[in-house]
């Protein structure tokens, strides 16, 4: 059987694809579960069986029985459902284009690059302990298995955190900058030790003695979509409602983590809101879709939910999950084709998989 191609689809209207994706849906049962980020557009989400942040969904990745999982989300998550799920099951994800333009800021040789050089001036396998942020490609979550180290999430980076200090006393933290700053400040450890590793600079632009000193090093990474909340956003929205809330997400840059009230995943974002008081007012420093449907969600109860930016900025990657891709993913399944599967190469799955039970053990 040939799997149907994407041309037949791209010119679908969103109603046609909605009632296409249902009529699919119907005839495949149990054979397929929906996982969505919270990030996911509403034409999208609606058609989710479970949704979540990184965290909950790679533990729904682990839990489900269905022989396929579409997942709508990144790359790096349809990764993890592959590497966590059971052998007879796929992880499939709708658009092969969506990746995480933060992920792709650490690759696997800069990584060991950066490693070998660590080793050139420590002895890095016994004071250093490599963590990656789940954003990340498969290939840096088995290396972290392989040297020792662990994932973290934005939702569990404190506690990984704190167990790889129980190991050794330094961390590499990759790819993301800010969660690891936000996350070390938590533990306490002053801004001055954990220097930025720039992967384009040799030693990472860093003398032995900052290296020497170094709590964590943080890799010189950001998502582009965190990074446009401004501290100065805050500060306008409180002038204004003295008495509002301000959540984001620890992607943010540090001001605007600091100026904020609540910091957490997506998921903590969403549970904290729904269960604020009535009529409280809230400004919220993370994905546009997650707050247009949290802000629509709400309003019944007085609540007002405003979005931190001025600008739009959305994940342009996961927005590439579109009806019509799923519609594309979901006949084909019925016709028998599984179209776009992720499989991550055994020998990397098992080291990433080491890594990755070690992030769920630990949390
Ligand atoms: P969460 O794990 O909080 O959902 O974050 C994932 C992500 O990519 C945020 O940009
Ligand atoms: Fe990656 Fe940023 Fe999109 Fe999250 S919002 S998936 S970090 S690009």
């Amino acid at each position: 059987m040939s799997a149907l191609p994407f041309d037949a689809y791209g010119g679908l209207s969103d109603a046609e694809c909605q009632e296409r994706i249902l009529r699919a849906r119907a005839r495949l049962g149990k054979e397929v579960v929906l996982l969505c980020h919270h990030y996911q557009r509403a034409d999208v989400y609606q058609h989710a069986d479970l949704t979540g942040d990184s965290l909950k969904l790679a533990r729904l990745a682990a839990q489900t029985d269905a022989p396929h999982i579409v997942f709508c989300g990144v790359h790096f998550m349809a990764e993890v459902a592959d590497i966590l799920s059971r052998p007879q099951q796929t992880a499939l994800l709708p658009d092969l284009a969506a990746g995480c333009s933060m992920a792709d800021m650490a690759n696997l040789a800069k990584v060991e690059r950066c490693w070998r050089e660590l080793g050139e001036i420590m002895d890095v396998e016994n004071e250093c302990t490599p963590i990656t942020y789940i954003n990340s490609a498969a290939d840096l979550k088995a290396f972290c298995g392989q040297h020792g180290g662990s994932v973290c999430t934005s939702s569990n980076a404190g506690v990984i955190a704190n167990w790889a200090f129980a190991q050794r006393p330094k961390i590499l933290f990759f790819p993301d900058q800010h969660l690891g700053r936000w996350t070390g400040h938590q533990l306490g450890i002053p801004l001055e030790d954990m220097p930025v590793w720039d992967a384009d600079l040799p030693l990472g632009g860093l003398t032995p003695q900052a290296i020497a000193q170094a709590k964590i090093l943080l890799w010189k990474g950001h998502c582009a979509v965190h990074q446009m909340f401004q501290k100065k956003q805050i500060d306008a929205f409180r002038a204004q409602y003295p008495e509002a809330l301000v959540i984001a997400h620890p992607e943010c840059d540090f001001s605007v983590c600091s100026a904020a009230d609540y910091v957490g995943s997506t998921e903590m974002i969403v549970k904290t809101i729904r269960e604020a008081p009535a009529h409280t007012r809230w400004l919220v420093g993370t994905e546009l879709n997650l707050v247009e449907r949290l802000a629509k969600e709400v309003a019944p109860q007085g609540k007002t939910v405003r979005f931190m930016s001025d600008i739009i900025c959305m994940c342009s990657t996961m927005q590439r999950i579109d009806p019509q891709h799923l519609a594309w993913t979901l006949e084909n399944l019925v016709a028998g084709c599984v179209i776009n599967p992720i499989v991550v190469p055994e020998r990397e799955a098992a080291l990433a998989r080491s890594a990755l039970e070690r992030m769920l053990r630990v949390s």
